[in-house]
């Protein structure tokens, strides 16, 4: 596995790399969610590039970007036992070049949800995987289904700025008590790790509702929140039945629903979502 640090560093070592190519953008603080996107790219790439970035351009306080957990040496080990091929992990000024003046802003599908609770933090995750999609020129890029809206506003962008490169959506891996795998849930103490399972329980029983007969989203909303309001260190952001395409909240549900929630544990923001139907 080769490490590079600069763009040039990279356009040498992908200049004869066998194609296609498969990219894998991270944050670091790998964990089996991260292995679970390698080895889908690692089964349909000959060649697997993860970037390890923390982009601070996707963080609205300046706090939550520092305490972001960090440990290369632990995610170079892991991305070459996962099979990656070449890891980009740049600094911030190779990523952003001096006097840097663009940002790759979408549209409505970033608005609600995350977008509303974060201010500006699409238009920083755009911005940067429009980069990486440049610089790395892959066939396919790897996200995780836990951030639905992160995937949806990198597909509209990629097709309305008619990128090569596919995105390819992947399933959410879960602990055994579902909560779903985050870098975020590092900073968990035992007892808050323990606790976070409310927000899959919280999603499940909002999905039993539905499978039910439910249909007033209103309703299903409400569902979710009681079984959040069960555990009292949880501090609800939102909670979400909207329409799995535009991420308008539903009056009625008569088809598919993305169920959705972000949830502060121990000052952790968490998110999750279960799609119905
Ligand atoms: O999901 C993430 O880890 C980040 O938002 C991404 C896509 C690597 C962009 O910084």
């Amino acid at each position: 596995m080769q490490v590079v640090r600069t763009r040039a560093g990279l356009r040498a070592v992908l200049a004869g790399a066998p194609r296609p190519i498969g990219l894998v953008p991270t944050m670091g603080w790998l964990h089996a969610g991260h292995v679970s996107l390698v080895e889908r790219a690692r089964a349909e790439s000959a060649t697997v590039v993860m970037s390890i970035f923390v982009n601070p351009r996707q963080f609205g306080e300046a706090r939550d970007f520092e305490q972001y957990p960090r440990n290369e040496a632990r995610d170079l080990a892991m991305a070459e036992a996962a099979g990656v091929d070449v890891v980009f992990a740049p600094n911030v000024d190779e990523v952003y070049l001096p006097g840097f003046d663009t940002v790759v802003s979408v549209g409505a599908i970033s608005l609600p949800l995350e977008g509303a609770a974060r201010p500006g933090h699409f238009d920083g995750v755009a911005t940067v995987v429009a980069i990486l999609f440049a610089l790395v020129g892959a066939e396919r890029a790897y996200f995780g289904l836990k951030d639905y809206q992160q995937v949806a506003v990198i597909r509209r962008m990629a097709l309305d700025l008619a990128l090569p490169t596919r995105v390819v959506p992947c399933e959410t891996v879960r602990e055994p008590d579902g909560l779903a795998l985050s870098s975020r849930n590092a900073r968990l103490s035992a007892e808050g790790r323990a606790r976070a399972a409310v927000l899959h329980r919280a999603l499940r029983v909002g999905a039993e509702r539905l499978s039910g007969g439910e249909r007033s989203a209103d309703t299903v909303r409400s569902a979710m929140r009681q079984v959040l309001g069960e555990e009292p260190s949880a501090t609800v952001d939102y909670v979400s039945a909207a329409n799995p395409d535009t991420l308008a909240e539903l009056t009625e549900i008569d088809g598919r629903a993305l169920l959705s929630l972000a949830v502060q544990i121990e000052g952790v923001r968490l998110i999750d979502n279960e799609l119905v139907g």
